[in-house]
This record gives structure tokens, sequence and C-alpha cells, in this order.
């Protein structure tokens, strides 16, 4: 099941191949690439070492400290896999371009990528440029290699195949897919440490309750999350009003 080339797949290249599924191999994910609803493949990078010692780094050219991933070995492993154009090539980095629920999602709609991942102090500039790989960081800190990054873009887009959340699915819900962060849940007991569940969502009234929630997830974003709230999409239902000329009414 898993050699249909019309199933989203993930190809990493790392000095780590056994790091996976690692997490990826549990829980909805897990039990998602046990069905075959997506491909996970792991190729070590160190499999395409031409010296007798195997070695895939060496010292920074100008000096400085730890080692460079060399250009020579990681663009033999990149085009060892042979894969077709269309997959985006990317390198987990710090300095990539920080990763988003929208970038996400366009993954998880095409073919699936291949994803380097980085490990030493990066990796030599001329097989990013000469395989155009695009640079992805999840967030604003430095992790001790790529791996841990991969799987965290891997799983925000398997979460996305059709099939793989099934009835879990909230999509319009969630934090982000509407530019505004998610309003608090609650669940029983009704009373918990003295503090009570919000009484509107207990009434039964779905337009308040989720006036409501709009409302908490407004008020979250702007306090939490003022650079989201600066860019965050007009509301459809709000969109003919805020063009609608000042001197015209409701009528
Ligand atoms: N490798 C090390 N740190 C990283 C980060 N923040 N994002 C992506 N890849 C990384």
């Amino acid at each position: 099941m898993t050699s249909d080339p019309k199933i989203w797949r993930a190809t990493v290249l790392t000095l780590f191949p056994e790091m996976f599924p690692g997490p990826l191999g549990i829980s909805l994910a897990g039990r998602a690439l046990a069905s075959g609803l997506w491909a996970l493949e792991a190729r070590d990078i160190r499999d395409s070492a031409t010296d007798r010692h195997r070695s895939v780094d060496d010292t920074p050219a100008g000096g400085g400290p730890g080692m460079v991933l060399r250009a020579d070995v990681l663009a033999a492993a990149i085009d060892a896999t042979a894969l077709p154009q269309d997959r985006p090539r990317l390198v987990m980095s710090p300095r990539g371009r920080p990763l988003t629920q929208a970038r996400v999602a366009e993954l998880a709609a095409g073919p699936g990528p291949l994803i380097v991942c980085g490990r030493f102090e990066g990796i030599d500039q001329r097989v990013i440029d000469a395989r155009s790989l695009e640079e992805v960081s999840i967030g604003d800190y430095v992790l001790s290699g790529g791996e841990i990054a991969a799987m965290t873009l891997i799983d925000a887009c398997v979460r996305l195949l059709p099939g793989v959340m099934g009835k879990l699915s909230s999509g319009t819900d969630e934090s982000f897919s509407d530019g505004l962060l998610e309003y608090p849940q609650y669940t029983r007991p009704q009373s918990f440490e003295n503090r009570q569940i919000p009484e509107i969502l207990l009434s039964g009234d779905h337009a308040r309750v989720a006036k409501w929630r709009l409302a908490e997830a407004e008020a979250l974003t702007r306090s939490r999350r003022p650079d989201l709230w600066a860019v965050r999409p007009i509301a459809p239902e709000t969109r003919n009003q805020r063009k609608r000329p000042k001197n015209t009414t409701d009528g």
C-alpha cells in the first residue's frame, strides 16, 4: 500500500533514521500511517558518503566551531531519492521561513515533501542553492537537529490529509484556520475546584454560544498574539458591512 504513488509521502534525509517514525508512529498519525493513509521513508544521509570513514561533515571554511554537512554527500543523498520534481524540497533550519498553518495546508495538499534534517553547525550553502532547498523554521529557538522539527511539520500536515481526522475534524474551528486562536473549551464536571463552566455554554442556545466563542477567540488573539490580530482576515459576514459607504442604511 505504501508504494502507491498517489499516497502523500514524507521522505526524510537524516543522519538518525532510527528516530523515525518515533512519535509519528503513535496516535492519530500512527494509526493513519498503519492504515496506509500516508507513507514515511527515512533515509540515512551517511549511505551517500564515499570515503572509507563514511564521513558526512567537515570543519567550516573560514574557521569557527562545529562541523558542516558536506555539499557533495548531501547532494548525492538527495539525488539518490530520484524523486519527481513536483515534490517540495525542504530543509529544516532555525534560519528558515517560519512555518505557518497556510504553508502546512499547501504541503498537505501536494504529493508530500522531501525533508532534509541538518545537524552540526549547518549545511554547506552550495547544496541548498544547487538543489533549491526551501529553508523552513518551526520557531525562534535552536534544536540540536532538524529531526524533531521535521516530525512537527509532518504531524501538522498528516492531520489535514483526507480521512485522517475523520469525525474528530474540527477544521473550521481550530486555532489559526481563521486567523484566530481557539476559544477556551470545557467539559464535565460542571464544577471543578469551585470553578464553573460558563453559563452560556450550558444554555443550548447555539447562536449565543457561537457569538461567545468568537468574542473569546478575538480577545485571546488580541492580547496574546497582536501580530496575528493585526493581519487577521475579515470575516465573510462583516466584509460587506465594512465596504458599505457610510451614508447607506441597513433597510
Ligand atoms: N533545526 C534546529 N532548530 C530548528 C528550528 N527552530 N526549526 C527548524 N529546524 C531547526
